[in-house]
């Protein structure tokens, strides 16, 4: 009888350890998925804050790769993809395959259990698992205004770049004003790349308004 109850015992102890390692390591990966999804947006981010330096008006200033400021002259002569190379030391094309990239390894991270129920350290609205579809069509959005800068690179189009980067960056914006929480101290250290609204895109800005398509275009 002894016997028959330690071997119960055993066994029980046995399934329990297994149940608890296998809730350990899913937890791990859920947290793991919402700690990548947020390192892939904030290295998109750097990339798309350097990127704006091709929308930069006259009089605007940018912040280079060493981290000073550097106001872009009124009369600039210099074409802006070099005055790119120049202020942050990497060729801008680069940043928009990078931003490409990134938004692709992480279009799949976005599962029901990493939301804030599972993953308090997630900043994902509810919403973006009550309407999946929206969701899902902002992030598109978003690949295919990064396919466009991507484009736009290739075929060295000034106009189209500046287009693109706009669209880009409003797409981001568009996202997270739906999906995802605000917090002030995000705000103020993420500035305008939060919201994507540069003053240069203001004209884009309004066409998206008029035709939510236009984002993709
Ligand atoms: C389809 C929606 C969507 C798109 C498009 C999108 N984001 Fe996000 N972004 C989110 C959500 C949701 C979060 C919160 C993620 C979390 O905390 O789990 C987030 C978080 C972030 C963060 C904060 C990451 C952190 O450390 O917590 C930054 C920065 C960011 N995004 C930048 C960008 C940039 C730049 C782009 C465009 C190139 C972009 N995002 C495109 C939805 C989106």
């Amino acid at each position: 009888m002894r016997s028959i109850i330690n071997i119960t015992i055993t066994i029980f102890l046995y399934i329990i350890t297994i149940n608890l390692c296998y809730a350990d390591t899913t937890n791990e990966e859920k947290q793991t998925m919402v700690d990548v999804r947020q390192q892939a947006m904030q290295a998109m981010w750097s990339r798309l804050d350097r990127l704006s330096t091709l929308i930069a008006a006259p009089g605007e200033t940018v912040t280079s790769s060493d981290g000073s400021t550097i106001v872009i002259g009124n009369k600039n002569k210099t074409e802006p993809l070099e005055t790119y190379a120049l202020i942050h030391a990497k060729e801008a094309k680069q940043d928009a395959l990078e931003v490409a990239k990134l938004l692709l390894q992480v279009e799949e991270f976005w599962p029901l259990h990493t939301n804030a129920s599972h993953v308090k350290s997630t900043d994902a609205e509810r919403l973006v698992w009550i309407i999946p579809e929206a969701f899902h069509r902002y992030y598109t959005d978003a690949v295919a205004a990064s396919n466009n800068l991507n484009n736009s690179f290739d075929l060295n189009d000034a106009s189209k770049i500046k287009r693109s980067v706009c669209m880009l960056a409003l797409s981001c914006g568009r996202c997270h004003s739906a999906f995802r929480k605000v917090r002030f101290d995000n705000l103020k250290k993420e500035g305008r790349g939060w919201t994507g609204s540069y003053s240069a895109c203001w004209q884009y800005r309004n066409e998206i308004i008029l035709n939510s398509s236009a984002i993709r275009e």
